[in-house]
């Protein structure tokens, strides 16, 4: 049993059975890192990055101010990028959305172009989430010169202002890891010069966020709880093991969904924040590879995933605040008025409500954007149900994806 922060045991979830390799690696990383300092280096996750079209973030974010609590806050240009930040306070992590402001011929672009409907919008990507760091050169000595990480751009002697190194796509999820300086107070990113949307597209976000407060979601729904990310069968102990070893969080466990073909990897903080401040890092993966789907009939819906649009994030969950709203015979609770809230402002999702507060959590999927290509969820954990995830409400929501992919 592996020890949390605190040196207290924590029962680990699931029923996922992991290879030797895997449960020998975990413990030599979890060592590796506190005897290098790395978990104390280390804080919450300070910002998530995603990348779309040119021309289509203003789309995305009034999507963004419409069905989430996030706030517009400012745009600005760095490079070769229009990045705009949208926040909820400066104690959740900062949502990024960016642009490229040239034809880009980048890594990103070419798996994109070879994954069958990722090829579609050939920019359009979850670029990875950046962490906050106390000394970023002590962060990237330990990463780069003792563990040999492989980092986009080799860090300034001279630091520049607000400077984020990030790291080389993961080969296992196609994701990259920030590393950024920050303490407290309002976050800061390097840039440019500003940039202003023009008064037609302000008052579009104004109208969005005011729609999300009349109906009353801003009561209900809460920062980002969770983000998952869908690999190949075979990338899936190497995904969980290298997210450990370049970050603090913990391998919370896994359930195995035999009958989707696909397992739920879950890793958590576990440092005494809530996900709120620093949301679980999903990975789902197929149990077997797509090659043998023909002999065992089973569904794949995970792997239909990751061969049409490529190792990628998925989905981004919300937290919806615990309790009912009406008599409390009903089932009726506020994840299903926020779901009724968000079909009047035309949202469409996949599939009903999954779960009772009975089992502990009800959850539920959008449909993709066709924006970002990720699909929303909300979930509503009863009663601080510590079982974070269930194994039946995992397969429900696997199969409903899968449904949709097969049609879209
Ligand atoms: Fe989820």
């Amino acid at each position: 049993m592996p020890a949390s922060p605190k040196n207290q045991p924590y029962q680990r979830k699931g029923d996922k059975k992991n290879s030797e390799f895997f449960e020998k690696y975990l413990l030599e990383i979890y060592k590796k890192r506190k005897a290098q300092g790395l978990e104390d280096l280390l804080g919450h996750i300070h910002h998530f990055l995603i990348q779309v079209e040119l021309g289509t973030a203003k789309d995305l974010i009034a999507e963004k101010l419409l069905h989430t609590p996030f706030e517009y806050h400012a745009s600005f240009e760095h490079e070769a990028f229009r990045y705009h930040i949208l926040r909820v306070s400066d104690v959740n992590p900062d949502l990024l959305i960016r642009e490229p402001l040239v034809e880009l011929n980048d890594y990103f672009y070419h798996v994109n172009m070879i994954s069958k409907k990722g090829s579609a919008k050939p920019h359009t990507r979850y670029i990875g989430e950046a962490f906050a760091v106390q000394d970023l050169k002590q962060v990237y000595q330990i990463l780069h010169e003792q563990n040999t990480v492989q980092f986009q751009q080799e860090l300034p002697a001279k630091l520049p202002e607000n400077h984020i190194a990030w790291t080389m796509p993961s080969i296992f999820t196609n994701n990259c890891l920030g590393y950024i300086e920050y303490k407290s107070g309002a976050k800061q990113y390097p840039k440019d010069a500003d940039w202003n949307f023009d008064d037609e597209t302000k008052a579009k976000f104004k109208l969005a966020k005011d729609m999300f407060k009349t109906y009353s979601l801003e009561e209900y729904v809460g920062p980002i709880d969770h983000f998952a990310t869908r690999v190949y069968c075979h990338d899936r102990e190497h995904s969980i093991l290298e997210y450990l070893s370049l970050t603090n969080y913990w391998f919370w466990g896994a359930y195995n969904i035999g009958d989707q073909n696909s397992s739920t990897n879950v890793c958590r903080n576990l440092q005494g924040l809530p996900e709120s401040q620093s949301p679980a890092k999903v990975f789902t993966a197929n149990n077997t590879p797509f090659y043998v789907n023909h002999i065992d009939k089973l569904p794949s819906p995970t792997a239909n995933f990751v061969r049409n649009y490529g190792r990628r994030l998925h989905h981004i969950a919300y937290g919806v605040k615990d309790g009912f709203i009406g008599p409390e015979s009903d089932n009726y609770k506020n994840v299903d008025y926020v779901v009724d809230q968000l079909k009047k402002t035309h949202m469409k999702f996949l599939e009903h409500i999954i779960g009772s507060c009975k089992e502990g959590l009800k959850q539920i999927f959008s449909q993709k954007s066709q924006h970002s290509l990720l699909i929303t969820e909300y979930i509503q954990r009863c009663d601080n149900f510590d079982g974070f995830f269930t194994k039946e409400n995992v397969a429900a929501l696997t199969q409903a994806a899968g449904l949709d992919d097969l049609i879209t």
